[in-house]
């Protein structure tokens, strides 16, 4: 086990969910969340976020078929077929299939590829802000080798980042920032209350499925911080639910969030990529492979919505 899982798993040992950050739904999906050391093994069972367990030859063909249903609009993205050839070998690499969790990370970054493209930018310091089990990530750092993560999560959903950027790239130089030895390194574990000590300017944020299951005080500080590490190039994809209702009654709303009239909007509206899926849906773990049955199409429990913006900086 690398040093950085190690301590990442002692702060998830001395905080798991730290209470300021962790909303009602991931007090509860946290909690179930799995991580477990067996001897020099580590045992990690997502709940509530997707993982990238191989599929069965069933939810093989049933993901087939869910991303011919997506045909119209990946046929649009330019960058979409090389993002998805690169995608199922990290997949392979990380011993896992494809599923709709890796088909809309490619999406995202396909979106993005063809924003970068067309405005000339080459981001070199991005922040992932939830991004679960850290596919979305490691595929970044594959499509643009040398760019510098910031992985930004509770502590526990950081031992599975961990966990998978050590496999996709085990020669990269991994840091927790609260450790002081960050410098230089190329993917840095942040938790949440630690932000504000990231040095850097951002030149792009990525939040998916995320701030929807997230406290307002969160929420504020993300977008606080954002502002502060604005700069003329950098942007924010945000793709979240336009409204969740959380079990304790809190209520994430996508409009609701604090966008200001000044940000610069490139791209918004309900994302194309992201409305429905095949099969089982079944959290926490997500869709699932029906075997032989016939597939079905689902919508998800509501609109996601999708805005590329630059954020405008704190004045
Ligand atoms: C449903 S998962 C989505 C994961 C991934 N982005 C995806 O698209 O599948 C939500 C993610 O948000 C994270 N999260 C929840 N509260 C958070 C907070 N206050 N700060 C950062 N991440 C948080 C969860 O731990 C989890 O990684």
């Amino acid at each position: 086990m690398n040093h950085v899982i190690e301590m990442l798993l002692e702060m998830v040992e001395a905080d798991p969910l730290p209470a300021a950050h962790t909303s009602s739904h991931w007090q509860r999906y946290g909690r179930e969340t799995l991580i477990e050391r067996r001897g020099e093994q580590l045992v990690l069972r997502p709940v509530g976020f997707e993982g990238i367990m191989r599929p069965q030859f069933g939810g093989v063909i049933l993901h087939w078929v869910e991303r011919l249903t997506y045909r119209s609009v990946t046929s649009q993205l330019k960058s979409y077929a090389p993002i998805w050839r690169m995608s199922k070998q990290l997949a392979r690499d990380l011993s896992g299939g494809v599923n709709f969790y890796v088909f809309k990370s490619t999406c995202a970054l396909a979106v993005l590829a063809e924003h970068w493209a067309a405005y000339r930018l080459s981001p070199r310091t991005l922040a992932l802000i939830g991004d679960g089990y850290g596919f979305l990530g490691a595929l970044i750092r594959r499509w643009q080798p040398g760019s510098r993560l910031y992985c930004i999560d509770l502590p526990k959903m950081l031992v599975f980042q961990a966990n998978t950027h050590g496999k996709a790239d085990p020669g990269a130089r991994m840091s927790v920032l609260s450790a002081n030895d960050s410098e230089g390194a190329d993917i840095t574990f942040v938790l949440p209350q630690d932000i504000e000590r990231i040095p850097d300017e951002i030149d792009c944020a990525i939040n998916i499925a995320s701030m929807q299951e997230m406290n307002e005080f969160s929420i504020a500080s993300y977008f606080t911080f954002l502002r502060r590490r604005s700069t003329t190039h950098s942007r924010f994809y945000c793709v979240n639910r336009l409204r969740k209702e959380l079990p304790g009654g809190e209520i994430a709303s996508f409009a609701g969030y604090p966008w200001q009239e000044d940000d610069e909007v490139f791209i918004n509206g309900p994302c194309p990529y992201y409305t429905h899926f095949l099969g089982d849906y079944t959290l926490p773990n997500g869709p699932r492979a029906l075997g032989m049955r016939v597939p079905f199409v689902n919508s998800f429990d509501g609109i996601h919505m999708h805005r590329l913006a630059r954020l405008a900086p704190v004045s």
